[in-house]
């Protein structure tokens, strides 16, 4: 019988030289994954850009805009997120898979679990053997007691040479892993750490840098920042951390001897947005979006990690302030990034 709807057909694309078919509704991703392509990828929600490929031929319907993630210049020559492309056609994709070789899975053991705030928990990660990685990326953890569930978190501290690493776990409500780092003493456990992904680090320039965290949003912007210290760049700073209230606070030590050490101008201003009244706090008052204006410094280049909601809020005032979206660099603490990677 005639039928006036057509039935969705599986299109092909070509992976750099290997064809796969795409079944229809499938992301680019779970095509490539399924068929046994090594695809960098890690959040899988379009808050990494770890899986950006560039879009030669054909055409995909994305699920969600790049825009807020690719720069202008990488959406002009057809970057696409292949977690959040659709082809709609057979296409042409260009990867570049030079990275995966880097990435790998590392047992350890963890040696400290203090608690920052009532809902953060600084786990120290004693590893096997090192785990090369860009300050500002995160990688996926998984404990010996929580068999087949791995969470991705930004590595807190700069890459250590006796292969510590360091990660800020923020209790997510009802996120099974988060409750068990924050319910049982982990110390002693043996951890599994899988990395590095995302592409938040510091770019090489002389701009003045403005660096802006919410909430555990501060792990890679301090790890970011002593890597900078290490290696000798000289940028005047200013770093806004946004928290609810006085108990968000913390790693303010660390951040105190970043500032002593740092070689330029560094001013680091914290902003509470839901302080109780009446309170001890002599600090500003607000959303990290009041004290942009009189911060922003001409040519500044911005690095931003939090929640998207910030994100997403600081992105447009800088742009309404003139920041090159090519000095914007995010990373996005979704609550899919939290639990993403349950793979
Ligand atoms: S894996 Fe696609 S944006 Fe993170």
């Amino acid at each position: 019988m005639f039928s006036f709807f057509t039935k969705p057909r599986a299109v092909t694309a070509l992976i750099n030289d290997v064809v796969i078919t795409v079944r229809p509704k499938e992301t680019l991703l779970q095509a490539a994954l399924r068929e046994g392509i090594d695809f960098p990828h890690s959040c899988r929600v379009g808050g990494c850009a770890t899986c950006k490929c560039q879009l030669v031929e054909g055409k995909v319907k994305e699920l969600t805009q790049a825009g807020y993630i690719l720069s202008d210049d990488e959406l002009d020559r057809g970057f696409i997120l292949a977690c959040q492309s659709v082809p709609s056609t057979n296409v042409r994709i260009k990867v570049d898979t030079s990275h995966i070789e880097a990435h790998r899975k590392v047992s350890g053991r963890v040696v400290g679990q203090e608690r920052l705030t009532h809902d953060i928990v600084h786990l120290r990660i004693q590893l096997d053997e090192s785990l090369p990685y860009k300050a500002g990326q995160f990688a996926q953890l998984s404990v010996q007691d929580l068999p087949g569930v791995a969470r991705s978190f930004s590595f807190a501290t700069r890459v250590q040479p006796n292969s510590q690493v360091s990660f800020f776990v923020r209790k997510v409500p009802d996120g099974v892993f988060t409750s068990h780092v924050h319910a049982q003493s982990l110390v002693s456990s043996r951890v599994s750490v899988e990395g590095p992904g995302g592409n938040f680090w510091l770019r090489p320039a002389s701009a003045p840098l403005l660096l802006i965290a919410g909430g555990s949003g501060l792990a890679p912007i301090l790890a970011l920042l002593q890597e900078a210290l290490h290696e000798g760049v000289k940028r005047p700073a200013t770093l806004i951390f946004g928290a609810r209230t006085q108990a968000d606070l913390y790693a303010l030590e660390d951040i105190g001897e970043i500032s002593r050490r740092w070689p330029e101008a560094f001013t680091f201003l914290p902003i509470l947005s839901q302080e109780p009244e009446p309170s001890s706090w002599t600090g500003r008052l607000g959303l990290v979006t009041d004290l942009i204006p009189e911060r922003l410094r001409p040519g500044c280049h911005a690095y931003l990690c939090g929640p998207p909601a910030m994100i997403d809020a600081v992105t447009a005032l800088l742009l309404q302030h003139g920041v090159d979206r090519a000095h914007i660099h995010a990373d996005r603490f979704t609550t899919q990034h939290d639990v993403s990677a349950a793979a």
